[in-house]
């Protein structure tokens, strides 16, 4: 036995994530089930470092220092189950099996337990950086139990990406806690997305703009507070022409967003939880309402009434869609926060979401500076009830407010969808509202259900005889 970890799963997640232990010097045990992926990877990189191929997963296990840590990289679900029952009889209690694929958490949490029972270490770790990320440092979340990170956490701290020399791969907590903080993360992903989605779109129809002068006020807001991953590739895609056509690569595109499931989960998940990720909702169901074609196709004639744009200030109304963006994306980002605090509560998790935020800096698809803040946010208050309460955002947010305001009100006025903008508005507003219209829907509810509701001005719950004298009685 000469590997000191393991790699199942060759393609290019697989394969790049191997290659990314070689080249930290590790030795690197290649299987995948098509043997011609692993001769494929040892001809094209075997000189990055050093491979231990094997054709079977007999061998595999074998060429395996003890204890034994295996990354299994293949498609989540089915095929992670398949793999790890090929697995788990080969290997002895103390092995460490990693799942790196998009897996949803609750698989994750049966899983560990299943394997636990065996006396091995199931290990859930959300991976993110794609093809890129996974060769030249992913962020990592890796869940499952503590003890494992001993002998793990160094190795996948050393090939993750690092800001300002931090890596950005931490244990999040037990069984399936990585997963989730990935699924959340795919869930801002989700929203950041769709947000600078509605600002490029907004822009376009106000000002009557091309992609490629777009692409200009994207790199400029790459330069400040908005700057992150995603904002610069908008710069670059909307900068690009179509080969064939000679037109913005943007605009030849089918205009239909396509998901691969976990923005749903996010939202599933908040569900279950009771926890309001709007932005990440709305940015979900855009991506739904895109491809609804036959309601798009039915609704193309549907009356408009809409204005005209008229902006004078050009410059101005960059700078409100800006700010909008930003506060927007603090909101979702807030919201996603709170998604990982309710679960962190609910499964016993304990999540440090100030540690989150530093992981989130490098490597993953939402990497972005204004990450420092909300980690700082969290130093200064581990129990900080809502981000964007925190002195920094509430001041951020605060000095957009007015800007958000006019662009989510232009935008309805002139028919441009703009749904993450505007439920993440509705949402600040609703919770800075002294009282919610909720009273209306609790007396509704006593009405024709008997529900019962609480008074402001006394303990206890009360319901009152509606379809009698309607006298309030004690419930
Ligand atoms: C990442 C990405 C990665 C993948 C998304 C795409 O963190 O590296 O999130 O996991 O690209 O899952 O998701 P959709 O196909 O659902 O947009």
């Amino acid at each position: 036995a000469t590997a000191q970890v393991g790699v199942v799963g060759l393609a290019v997640m697989g394969s790049n994530l191997a290659r990314n232990f070689a080249r930290h010097g590790y030795r690197v045990a290649v299987y995948n089930r098509t043997g011609a992926k692993t001769d494929e990877l040892v001809r094209a990189h075997g000189d990055e470092g050093t491979f231990v191929p094997s054709a079977g997963l007999a061998g595999f296990v074998a060429s395996l220092e003890r204890p034994r840590r295996v990354v299994i990289m293949v498609k989540a679900g089915g095929p992670t189950d398949a793999v790890i029952d090929e697995l788990v009889p080969l290997l002895e209690p103390g092995d460490i099996v990693v799942d790196g694929g998009n897996a949803h958490f609750p698989d994750t949490v049966r899983r560990e337990a299943a394997l636990a029972e065996k006396g091995l270490h199931f290990v859930g770790a959300g991976i993110s950086g794609g093809e890129e990320g996974a060769l030249n440092g992913p962020s990592i979340m890796p869940g499952g139990p503590a003890a494992s990170y001993a002998a793990l956490g160094p190795m996948l701290e050393e090939i993750s990406a690092h800001v300002d020399g931090v890596p950005c791969c931490t244990h999040v907590g037990p069984d399936g806690a990585g997963h989730f903080v990935k699924m959340v993360h795919n869930g801002i992903e989700y929203a950041d997305m769709q947000l600078i989605a509605e600002a490029y779109d907004l822009m376009r129809h106000a000002l009557g703009a091309t992609p490629s002068e777009l692409a200009q006020v994207f790199a400029d807001w790459n330069a400040g507070d908005l700057d992150s991953f995603l904002i610069e590739i908008t710069a670059e895609v909307l900068a690009h022409t179509d080969a064939e056509t000679g037109k913005a690569l943007v605009d030849v595109i089918v205009d239909e967003a396509g998901q691969k499931g976990t923005g749903r989960w996010t939202v599933q998940a908040a569900l279950d939880l009771g926890v309001p990720v709007t932005g990440i909702a709305e940015a979900t169901f855009a991506r739904a309402v895109s491809s609804s074609v036959p309601q798009r196709r039915a609704a193309r004639d549907l009356p408009a009434h809409v204005g005209t744009w008229d902006v004078a200030d050009r410059d101005g109304f960059v700078e409100d869609v800006r700010k909008a963006l930003y506060a927007s994306k603090v909101v979702a980002y807030s919201q996603g926060f709170d998604q990982i605090a309710a679960a962190s509560a609910e499964y016993g998790w304990d999540i440090d979401r100030g540690a989150m935020a530093r992981i989130w800096r490098g490597g993953c698809i939402i990497r972005a500076t204004f990450l420092d803040r909300i980690t700082e946010a969290y130093q200064r208050d581990p129990g900080l009830p809502l981000l964007i309460a925190d002195p920094y955002f509430a001041d951020a947010v605060g000095e957009g407010v007015a800007a958000w305001r006019r662009i989510v009100s232009l935008a309805a006025l002139n028919g441009v969808p703009a749904p993450a903008f505007s439920s993440s508005l509705a949402y600040y507003d609703a919770l800075r509202a002294e009282r919610l219209p909720a009273a209306l829907v609790q007396a509704q509810r006593d009405f024709f259900g008997a529900h019962t509701y609480r008074r402001v001005d006394k303990d206890g719950t009360y319901h009152t005889l509606w379809s009698e004298d309607r006298r309030e009685v004690v419930a």
